[in-house]
């Protein structure tokens, strides 16, 4: 008899066995103390994502936990469904087209060689608060338009945001408190946009006009909470993981280091073995029977993709990490409408990033297990402390 929560503690360490648990023995699996079901093989979770038949719904928002009754005030049009989410994402999408992106480039690797340089003078550094963290937050903040002196306390509350309480998984006071700090601080960014506008997204969101339409400023403060938190998070998460699992796989850290592993490579295969986003939600509109398992309308249904992602039946061999693979198929990002918005920006950062170190730093760099702290989240998984230290190349 398989148990998932993904609130539990223990379960967070590491879920794969759970997942593969799941995969096989329950495929359409039920927590009657939660009240959810679970999918976890791969091809389940792709054809929710691609909704055929119209049965789902993302107005629940994508965690368990809720922050408030309405999910798309906190969640934006991450929790809304066609027609509004395709009105408001064909708003924002304007700001993360390819061509858009593509020319980030030289500011990113900017970014990154100003903090690699000063990490590498350092020798030892935390990878994750002294680097991973730092390019992730200057881009979104630029893009965005938060300035320089905000942009710690924003990572910081960011970082608040998706922990949860360590024995029942459940949405803390201080968590709640964080929310409500990073509402406040986007609420007043608003305000001072409307009195002096800017070239930045902020400003792009408040004067953007749909059908005729504007959108509130509760709804823009709550969009960019969404790309702070979603662009942070993820993206400062798989920079850290990818470091993690070069520094376990030696024999691969080698074929990195002298180019025969292209690194983006690297970081596909990162996000397909153990990417940041673990799992996200939906509603069911209606009764539906998957593999003999009814589930009823209403009922809360998880996507596990960090389980799909490590499905044989997709990827031979899943639990091996290789990044020779083909990732292709990989649900990193998702699949259909809620596509990520973000994931061309969070492949080039990491890949960027990810650059930047192989060639400035010597290919035996070293981790200490012991100081290796991991995020206290059920949906996001990830590193919040990574001691490193590395020799210049
Ligand atoms: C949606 C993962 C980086 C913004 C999603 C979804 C996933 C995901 C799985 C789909 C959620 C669902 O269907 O319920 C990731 C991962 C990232 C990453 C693994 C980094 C490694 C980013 C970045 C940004 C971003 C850098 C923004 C700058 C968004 C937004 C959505 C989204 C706005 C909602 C799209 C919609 O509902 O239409 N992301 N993401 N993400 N992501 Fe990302």
């Amino acid at each position: 008899m398989v148990v998932y929560n993904p609130n539990d503690a223990t379960l967070q360490r590491d879920p794969y066995p759970t997942y593969e648990a799941l995969r096989n023995e329950q495929p359409v699996y039920h927590n009657p103390d939660l009240d959810f079901y679970a999918l976890s093989r791969h091809a389940d979770v792709a054809a929710v994502w691609r909704d055929s038949q119209g049965v789902y719904s993302s107005d629940h928002g994508v965690t368990l936990e809720q922050w408030s009754p309405d999910a798309r005030r906190s969640m934006s049009f991450l929790a809304m469904d066609p027609p509004d989410h395709t009105a408001v994402r064909g708003l924002i999408s304007r700001a993360f087209t390819p061509g858009r992106i593509h020319r980030l480039e030289p500011r990113i690797r900017e970014l990154a060689r100003t903090y690699a340089t000063t990490a590498i003078e350092q020798g030892s550094f935390d990878f994750i608060t002294g680097f991973a963290a730092r390019v992730p937050v200057d881009v979104i903040s630029e893009l965005i338009g938060v300035p320089a002196a905000d942009r710690p306390m924003l990572l910081r509350l960011s970082q608040q945001i998706i922990q949860r309480d360590d024995l029942t998984g459940r949405l803390t006071a201080g968590v709640r408190q964080a929310n409500l700090e990073l509402h406040t601080y986007y609420r007043q960014l608003i305000t001072e946009r409307r009195r002096q506008p800017q070239d930045d997204l902020a400003t792009a969101l408040l004067e953007a006009e749909l059908d005729g339409r504007r959108l509130q400023d509760a709804d823009v403060a709550a969009t960019l909470m969404l790309l702070g938190v979603a662009g942070n998070e993820t993206t400062i998460k798989l920079i850290g993981t990818a470091w993690r699992l070069a520094w376990t796989h030696p024999d691969l850290r080698e074929q990195i280091w002298t180019g025969r592993i292209p690194v983006r490579a690297w970081a596909e295969e990162t996000l397909r073995f153990e990417g940041p986003s673990q799992y996200t939600m939906r509603r069911t509109t209606r009764s539906l029977t998957l593999h003999g398992v009814t589930i009823p309308q209403d009922a809360r249904v998880l996507l596990v993709i960090a389980a799909a992602n490590r499905d044989d039946r997709a990827f031979p061999d899943a639990d091996r990490y290789d990044p020779r693979r083909d990732t292709s198929q990989t649900l990193a990002f998702g699949l259909g409408p809620h596509f990520c918005l973000g994931a061309s920006l969070a492949r080039l950062e990491a890949a960027v990033v990810l650059e930047e170190l192989v060639s400035a730093v010597e290919v035996n760099y070293d981790i200490d297990p012991a100081g290796v702290r991991w995020a206290g989240s059920p949906s996001i998984r990830g590193l919040v402390t990574l001691p490193t230290t590395v020799k210049p190349r």
